[in-house]
C-alpha cells in the first residue's frame, strides 16, 4: 500500500499533531490508517477529519466512534467467528496477515496468531498488541497470546535471520531519528532473549505484507477449521462465560450500552 504522508498526517490533524505525539502513538496512528484504509478504502479522511472535529481521542477504536450504521445484533451464545463477521469485519489485513502465513508454510498456530493480531483495533487502538493478548489469553495456546503481546514491540527492530527489516515506511514517513518509546525497547529486549521469541516474529514478518489494497476478498469461513482447533470457544458465548476478560467481550458486543 501507498501511503502518502501529507494525506496520513492531515487525517490525525497535521504535522503539528503529529510531532506532538510521542513516538509509539506515531507508529500506532500509521498501522492504524493503514488498517482502516485496506477496509474502507475511500472516506477515511472524512472520518478522521469528523473524529477530529467531534474531539473523539485518536486512541477510540473503531467500535467507539462516530458510525453512520448502527451494530449488527449478536446471537445468544456468540462464538468468534460471529466477532470477526459482526464486529471485526471486513478485517482484510488480519485475514492477509493470516492468509501469507498458509502461503509461506507457517505453523497452524501462527496462522491463528496472525488472524488475531490486530482486531483489538476494534477495542482500543493505543497499545493494541497488549490488549489483544489480554482478550485473548484464556481461550488460546500461551505462545499466541505472547506473540499477539510482543508483536507490538518487535515490529520496531529488524531480525536479518527471517528477513525482517525496518519497516522502510517508518523511516519515509516519521524520518531517520525514529526512537520507540522506553517501554517498547524494554519490552523487545525481553521478548528478544525469550524462548517464545518467534511467535511474536513471525507475526511481524506476516504483517509487513498485509496491507494489499488489490488483494482478493479473503473470508474468515476460510479459517474455520484453524478456529475449531485453536479457539477455546466457551459453551456459554464469548462474553458470558465468566472468565476474567468476559466484559470486554461485552463491551464488543454492545457498544451502544451506557452502563
Ligand atoms: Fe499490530
Ligand atoms: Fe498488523
Amino acid at each position: 500500500m501507498h501511503v502518502d504522508r501529507r494525506k496520513f498526517f492531515a487525517s490525525v490533524g497535521g504535522a503539528a499533531a503529529v510531532a506532538a505525539m510521542g513516538h509509539e502513538d506515531r507508529a500506532e496512528a500509521l498501522e492504524h490508517y493503514m488498517t482502516d484504509r485496506l477496509d474502507r478504502r475511500v472516506g477515511l479522511a472524512e472520518t478522521a477529519q469528523a473524529s477530529a472535529e467531534l474531539r473523539v481521542p485518536r486512541g477510540t477504536g473503531n467500535l467507539y466512534r462516530p458510525t453512520a450504521g448502527g451494530f449488527e445484533p449478536m446471537p445468544d451464545k456468540p462464538t468468534l467467528v460471529d466477532f470477526f463477521e459482526r464486529r471485526f469485519a471486513p478485517a482484510r489485513h488480519v485475514l492477509q496477515s493470516a492468509n501469507r502465513a498458509v502461503e509461506t508454510g507457517q505453523p497452524e498456530r501462527t496462522v491463528f496468531a496472525c488472524l488475531l493480531h490486530d482486531v483489538t483495533q476494534n477495542l482500543i487502538k493505543a497499545d493494541h498488541g497488549y490488549w489483544g493478548a489480554q482478550l485473548f489469553a484464556p481461550y488460546v495456546d500461551e505462545r499466541v497470546a505472547w506473540g499477539i503481546k510482543y508483536h507490538q514491540a518487535l515490529r520496531f527492530y529488524p531480525d536479518d535471520a527471517v528477513g525482517y527489516e525496518y519497516p522502510d515506511m517508518y523511516n519515509r514517513i516519521f524520518g531517520e531519528d525514529y526512537e520507540p518509546d522506553e517501554y517498547i525497547r524494554k519490552d523487545y529486549e525481553f521478548a528478544r532473549n525469550h524462548r517464545h521469541y518467534m511467535e511474536a516474529r513471525l507475526i511481524t514478518v506476516n504483517d509487513q505484507y498485509a496491507f494489499d489494497e488489490n488483494q482478493r476478498r479473503i473470508g474468515i469461513e476460510e479459517f474455520t477449521d484453524v478456529i475449531g482447533r485453536q479457539f477455546k470457544q466457551p459453551r456459554e458465548g464469548l462474553g458470558y462465560d465468566n472468565s476474567p476478560v468476559a466484559h470486554m467481550w461485552r463491551s464488543i458486543i454492545d457498544p451502544n450500552r451506557p452502563l
